[in-house]
């Protein structure tokens, strides 16, 4: 039997697999099985009231399997554009829809991934999958198979090593839920190409900003402290001489600058470089890695940070990064 039809069998009889995608593994459950979807918050100690994403390898499963009860044009537009890949749309379900999934909303949120195992294994399975990033809920998003087996290793049944993800953060999340499209989570298809298809698109504030007491958060995962390491992260924004002139002044033997490229060679401290200053997509890539190496570097009490150009796949660079420093920045 292939690795393939193994996993799937796991998945049919309500088992979990980590799964690779383009943006960062998963850990699938079958989607329809609201026993299966609840083991999936058991192993990652998630809060019960942070929804899943629903996996499907062709549009017509959404249809198949009766998830939705309205595929707006809209949708259809952004499944032309951007399915498969890193797009997540938010769409009013069904009640083929478990409570685990949909953790009491009355919507779901559906992606059709372009990594072609994670398409087999839906395909093999023939059943659409729940799967949120395949972490322990509150560290970094995995990125490779060595990742997810330290957070995971004896919490699952199965996992499918795909090497690396290409894109590195999670998908774009939209909602088409109401009167204007609004972009809950930034990802690997950017804020632009989602306006050149649908115009007008609200950037929801939980996005760039700190949600204020009480303030309800439109996408749950975004009210939670996320990817945050043991050090204290310090986000600093401004240009590279500021920023190394910042560092060097400020730092002592228990700080790390968590830099571009084009910084290191000015650094009088320890660095790690999350990717060149020129290239977000690389930034995106290396982050959740970086994060992860620092959380591993025992003597470490505080990173100065570069903050990223928010824009393009950045947004979603800086919305990660913003979360792992509790929301700590400085102008310099
Ligand atoms: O790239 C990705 O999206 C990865 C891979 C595995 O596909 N998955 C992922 O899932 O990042 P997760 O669970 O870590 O993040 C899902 C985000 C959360 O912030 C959650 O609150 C939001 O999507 N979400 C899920 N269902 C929603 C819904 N019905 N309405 C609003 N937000 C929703
Ligand atoms: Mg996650």
């Amino acid at each position: 039997m292939s690795q393939i039809e193994e996993a799937a069998n796991i998945l049919k009889n309500g088992g979990l697999v980590a799964m690779p995608t383009e943006t960062v593994y998963g850990l699938a459950a079958n989607a329809l099985n609201g026993e299966a979807v609840a083991k999936i918050f058991a192993a990652k100690g998630r809060p019960s009231d942070n929804p899943l994403i629903v996996h499907v390898a062709d549009v017509d499963d959404i249809f198949r399997f009766n998830l939705v009860s309205d595929f707006p044009k809209q949708a259809a537009n952004l499944a032309k554009h951007f399915w498969p890949g890193p797009l997540t749309i938010v769409l009013p379900r069904t009640d083929a829809i478990p409570n685990e999934v949909s953790a009491g909303l009355d919507t779901v949120a559906i992606r059709l991934p372009n990594h072609p195992m994670a398409r087999a294994l839906i395909k093999t399975a023939d059943l659409p999958l729940a799967a949120p990033s395949a972490n322990i809920s509150g560290s970094p998003s995995p990125t490779t198979a060595q990742h997810v087996l330290k957070d995971l290793n004896g919490k699952i049944d199965g996992i499918l090593d795909g090497g690396n993800c290409l894109v590195g953060v999670e998908s774009t999340v939209i909602s088409l839920c109401e009167d204007k499209p609004r972009l809950l989570r930034p990802g690997g298809i950017t804020l632009r190409q989602l306006k050149e298809v649908l115009g007008d698109v609200l950037v929801d504030d939980a996005v760039l900003h700190q949600l204020k007491e009480g303030q309800k958060a439109s996408s749950p995962g975004m009210k939670y402290k996320h990817y945050a390491p043991k050090a204290k992260v310090i986000l600093l924004k401004g240009d590279r001489s500021a920023y190394i002139d910042y560092v060097n002044k400020n730092a002592d033997n228990h700080c790390l600058a968590l830099c571009y490229y084009e910084d290191v060679p000015g650094l009088l401290v320890k660095s790690e470089a999350f990717g060149s200053e020129y290239d977000d997509s690389e930034q995106a890539r290396l982050l959740f890695d970086k994060l992860r190496k620092i959380d591993e570097m025992n003597d470490i009490s505080t990173v100065y940070a570069r903050c990223p150009n928010p824009d393009g796949i950045g947004m979603a660079v800086y919305n990660r990064l913003i979360r792992a420093a509790g929301f700590r920045e400085v102008d310099l």
